[in-house]
């Protein structure tokens, strides 16, 4: 599973593989070996799926982010993998210039990461901010990589086009790299994330590659780390595009079950009546679809053939019940935490604390195999 250190260093033309079909298909297979291998495991050595992952503070978490990763990271957390969760704050600056409320923003995370039932006691939830050690293994890792290595990442240069007339931030150009850290600090060997993250994993096996053979002659310091993918389709928001904030096309894990069958109602369809499931022809009937199917476990087509003449008025209704009966749970005990602020705090500051003592501990290794402990 792991490649071994060989003479691979930044200064030589060896590149980061770009997202390819190819590559996305192999790293689809490595994902279901990967997800099999933990059960099996996980019994024997846990550190061995020490998982992390994470999200950038930037606004509440929705359906989608529910759906395709929070539900993953809490089955991955009870099948035994330890696992971390980064709330990224150093990444919400990257491309703008203000940082919202970040500190709502942060505890309205963990409220949802609480209710979805990540457990404290065995998942350290922490942010950027809060562990310096971070930043200061970011420098060596900086030494291991290109500037012209930094420029082709695919997701750095989407979010640029994304951010409309703004200049290329260093920090933007090289928040893989802080990624890195966030992922190698720990020594994860599992990383849950979606597709468009694939680019930083890559970055990341590099830094731990190189690292390993440029500065710790061959010893294995920093284990390679292994992306793991959901198999979630991309969903998109009520109005058939992408989910966006800022479009008021979004159901958020907190929305009230009125909010939810409001925003439900107001869904773009189309004109035909009978409702089938052709992602293709009909993309937002197939979107409704989808979102019902994976909350009720069941496949879209066979939502679409119980619905049927229903038409659109029918299909709403489903979707409005699957999403409110699946996150009723949720939004209870979301809103019971949320009664609770000092007890989310200390969830915070137990993380930040472990996650401090395990980067202060990497950080003097690699100061020690760097021979700059003195
Ligand atoms: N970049 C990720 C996102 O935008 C968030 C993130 C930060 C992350 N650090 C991470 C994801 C480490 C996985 C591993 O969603």
């Amino acid at each position: 599973m792991t490649t071994t250190a060989t003479t691979d260093h930044a200064s030589t033309t060896e590149s980061v593989a770009p997202t390819e079909g190819a590559t996305y298909a192999a790293a689809l297979e490595r994902s279901r070996i990967l997800d099999d291998l933990i059960d099996e495991r996980a019994a024997n050595d846990p550190t061995r799926f020490r998982m992390l992952t994470g999200d950038r503070p930037t606004g509440p978490l929705h359906i989608g982010h529910y759906l395709a990763s929070l539900r993953n990271r809490v089955r991955l957390q009870d099948k035994g993998a330890e696992t971390f969760v980064v709330i990224a704050d150093y990444q919400v600056i990257t491309d703008r210039d203000a940082v919202g409320d970040l500190g709502a923003n942060v505890q309205g995370l963990v409220l949802d990461y609480l209710a979805a039932g990540l457990d404290p006691a065995r998942t350290t939830i922490f942010t950027h901010s809060a562990v310096p050690a971070l930043g200061q293994l970011m420098l060596p890792f900086l030494s291991l990589v290109t500037d012209a290595e930094l420029r082709r990442n695919p997701t750095v240069k989407d979010e640029l086009s994304l951010s409309g007339e703004r200049p290329l931030s260093g920090l933007l150009l090289t928040y893989p790299v802080h990624q890195a850290a966030d992922i190698l600090f720990c020594h994860s060997r599992i990383v849950p994330v979606g597709r468009d993250q694939l680019p930083h994993l890559e970055q990341t096996r590099a830094i731990a590659r190189r690292f390993n053979s440029r500065y710790a002659a061959g010893h294995s310091v920093f284990a390679e780390p292994e992306a793991l993918l959901g198999e979630v389709p991309l969903l998109l928001g009520t109005d058939g595009t992408k989910m966006a904030k800022s479009k008021g096309n979004v159901i958020n894990l907190r929305d009230t079950a009125d909010e939810t069958a409001a925003r439900i109602r107001l869904a773009r369809t189309d004109s035909e009546r009978h409702i089938t499931f052709e992602p293709e022809r009909r993309p937002q009937v197939a979107n409704l679809l989808t979102i019902a199917g994976l909350f009720l476990g069941r496949s879209p087509s066979s939502l679409a053939a119980e619905v049927g003449a229903g038409g659109a008025q029918a299909l709403k209704q489903l979707v409005t019940d699957a999403v409110n009966d699946s996150l009723a749970g949720h939004r209870a005990r979301r809103q019971d935490l949320a009664r609770d602020p000092a007890y989310v705090r200390e969830v915070l500051r137990e993380g930040n604390a472990r996650a401090n003592e395990i980067a202060e501990r990497t950080l003097a290794t690699v100061r020690a195999v760097m021979g700059m402990s003195y």
